[in-house]
């Protein structure tokens, strides 16, 4: 005997008379009505009761607008729902549990268990039966969408689990996607991806619960969907053409005045009309190619053998000399996406000194303060316990640097200026720095270019004249193949 029969034992058992208000009552009415008065059905009942008001009320609150707090969303959308289906649950078991005993003590048979649509009281029980069902299956479908809609939302993704998303939301935020929602990425159409991903969401809301999540979330993402499928949605290579002219702007700790302008125009590629070949820096993603690489670690800072498909079937493989993988790293082929390049499409962390020199050329940083480029990227380094931190010293720490170069009376004179450039340096420092989830300057680098290659990041992970095929072909590193002889 379980406990939960046991504890029915000891509750009063509910009078079986078999006459009530001059008429005999079927065994259904008294297996139902008394499933109810057990401790479980109570619960069960009361459970279901409860949450299913509560949804109606907060779907009209939520609905209307009255209440757009997303906290109750959250318990509208996951936790009564939860609620409502044990409810559910344990009615039928509550009932089971009733049954089984009655048959053991042959207060009833099965004969006794006949559905008769001519008895009015089965015809009503039925109706009833029918109508909370409909009830309930309407409120759970209406939950279910509202819910599928929220859990969906950039917002749900990003601020719910607030300490561990917050720096790809805050970077997401100022990206060129920031209307994109997280979903459009990291899941993409079609069902499979869709419970894969919810699957896994389960698993990561446990290890926030739990705390044992990474710190920082490792990149690259181990099982993000393949970029053809979620990118190419919205941008297709075939309708890349022409070349994008970039300009990278420099200062130095002795020149904070005169920017060094360095323009570089990148064949971003496209079909040559004449040819009808894919050329240029897309052509890694065009149609007809496919390119696929062996990782030698885990971050793909480091690549082993490259091979080409090109039409026809035909492949080469471009193999470098003799470098072992690292221990565990899978050797399987990976093929070349979007992601291999655009590695930080929306989650876009700045480069230190850049951001620093963007600051003097927007004039955020006053250029004629001396000392002003150093000590900042001294600043943005210093390793802050906590954001609450930086945000009341830096702006403190920046005037202290300045009245040691220049004297208190230089700041006193320049407190204004000096004010704007600390909060710019905060500003930049919010944007890049999260001590708790280990996130700092250089955390998160980008492949787009060669900036950080010595570092294994960008273009020069394959082309480095070193990755050769039998035949002595190589990978290039021609200045004028991607872009144009920068002056
Ligand atoms: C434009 C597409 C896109 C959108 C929109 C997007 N992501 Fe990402 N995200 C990526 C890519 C690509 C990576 C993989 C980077 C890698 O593998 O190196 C990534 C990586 C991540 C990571 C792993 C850590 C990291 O920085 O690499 C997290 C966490 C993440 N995204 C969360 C989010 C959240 C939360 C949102 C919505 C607020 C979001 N993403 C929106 C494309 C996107
Ligand atoms: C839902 C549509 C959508 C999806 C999905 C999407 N993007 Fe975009 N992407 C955009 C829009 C809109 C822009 C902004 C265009 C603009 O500002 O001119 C953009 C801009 C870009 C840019 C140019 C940024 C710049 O510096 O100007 C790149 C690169 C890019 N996306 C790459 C990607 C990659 C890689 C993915 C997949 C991980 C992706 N996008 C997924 C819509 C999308
Ligand atoms: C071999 C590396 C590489 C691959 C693979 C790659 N890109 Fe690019 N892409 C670049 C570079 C480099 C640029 C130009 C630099 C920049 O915009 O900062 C660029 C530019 C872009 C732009 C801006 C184009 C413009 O005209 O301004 C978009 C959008 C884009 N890529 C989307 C994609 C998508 C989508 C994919 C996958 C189908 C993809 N890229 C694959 C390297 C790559
Ligand atoms: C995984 C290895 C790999 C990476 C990473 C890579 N490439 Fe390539 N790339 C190749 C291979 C292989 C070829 C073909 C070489 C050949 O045919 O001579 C190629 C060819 C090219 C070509 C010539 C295409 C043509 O017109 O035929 C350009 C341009 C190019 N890459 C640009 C880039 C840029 C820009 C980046 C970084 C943003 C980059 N590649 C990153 C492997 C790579
Ligand atoms: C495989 C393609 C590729 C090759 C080869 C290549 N570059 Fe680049 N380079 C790029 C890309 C892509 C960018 C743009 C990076 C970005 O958008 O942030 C770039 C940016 C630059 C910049 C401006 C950024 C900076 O660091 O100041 C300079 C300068 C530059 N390249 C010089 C060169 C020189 C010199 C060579 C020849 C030794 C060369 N590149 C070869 C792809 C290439």
């Amino acid at each position: 005997m379980t406990d939960l029969e046991q504890k029915e034992e000891d509750v009063k058992e509910p009078e079986v008379s078999p006459v009530e208000e001059g008429r005999e009552i079927g065994a259904w009415e008294r297996l139902l009505g008394c499933t109810w008065r057990t401790p479980l059905g109570f619960l069960g009942v009361t459970l279901t009761t409860v949450s299913i008001t509560l949804i109606v009320l907060g779907l009209i609150a939520h609905l209307s607008g009255l209440i757009s707090n997303h906290y109750f969303a959250i318990f509208i959308f996951l936790f009564l729902p939860g609620m409502m289906m044990l409810g559910l649950g344990l009615i039928p078991l509550a009932y089971y549990f009733r049954q089984k005993k009655w048959f053991k003590d042959s207060l009833l048979n099965v004969e006794h268990l006949k559905i008769d649509l001519a008895d009015k009281h089965h015809r009503k029980g039925i109706i009833l039966f029918l109508v909370l069902s409909v009830i309930n299956v309407t409120v759970l479908v209406l939950v279910a969408y509202e819910g599928y809609h929220f859990t969906d939302s950039s917002y749900f993704c990003g601020v719910v689990c607030h300490e561990v998303m917050d720096p790809e939301y805050t970077a997401y935020q100022r990206s060129p996607h920031a209307k994109v929602p997280c979903v459009s990425c990291h899941i993409g159409p079609g069902a499979d991806w869709y419970v894969r991903a919810k699957l896994s969401g389960l698993r990561q809301v446990k290890a926030v619960i739990d705390g044992e999540f990474s710190r920082p979330i490792p990149a690259p993402v181990e099982h993000l969907r393949p970029a053809r499928d979620t990118c190419e949605s919205c941008h297709w290579p075939e309708k890349f053409h022409g070349k994008r002219v970039k300009e990278f702007i420099s200062y130095t700790n002795n020149n904070q005045t005169d920017p060094n302008v360095q323009e570089v125009a990148l064949r971003i590629g496209g079909r040559n009309p004449v040819t009808n070949d894919f050329e240029g820096i897309h052509w890694h993603v065009s149609r007809d190619i496919k390119v696929e690489y062996q990782p030698l670690d885990e971050k793909r800072t480091k690549i082993g053998t490259v091979k080409v498909t090109r039409p026809g079937g035909i492949t080469e493989e471009y193999a470098l000399n003799d470098e072992p993988a690292e221990e565990g790293v899978s050797q399987e082929w990976r093929t070349m996406d979007c992601i291999d390049c655009h590695n930080r499409p929306t989650h876009v962390y700045d480069d230190l000194e850049r951001v620093v020199d963007f600051g003097l050329h927007s004039q955020k940083l006053n250029p004629e303060i001396k000392g002003i480029r150093e000590d900042s990227i001294a600043i943005l380094q210093i390793e802050y316990t906590s954001r609450d931190e930086a945000t009341e010293k830096i702006v403190g720490d920046l005037l202290e640097r300045m009245a040691k170069r220049h004297g208190a009376d230089f700041v006193a004179e320049h407190q204004k200026e000096l004010v704007i450039s600390g909060s710019y340096l905060l500003e930049v420092y919010l944007n890049n720095v999260w001590p708790k989830m280990k996130v700092t300057w250089g955390t998160y680098r980008q492949h787009l270019g060669h900036q950080n290659a010595d570092e294994g990041y960008g273009c020069f992970r394959c082309h480095d004249d070193e990755h050769k095929t039998k035949f002595g072909k190589i990978i290039r590193q021609d200045c004028n193949m991607c872009h144009d002889e920068p002056q």
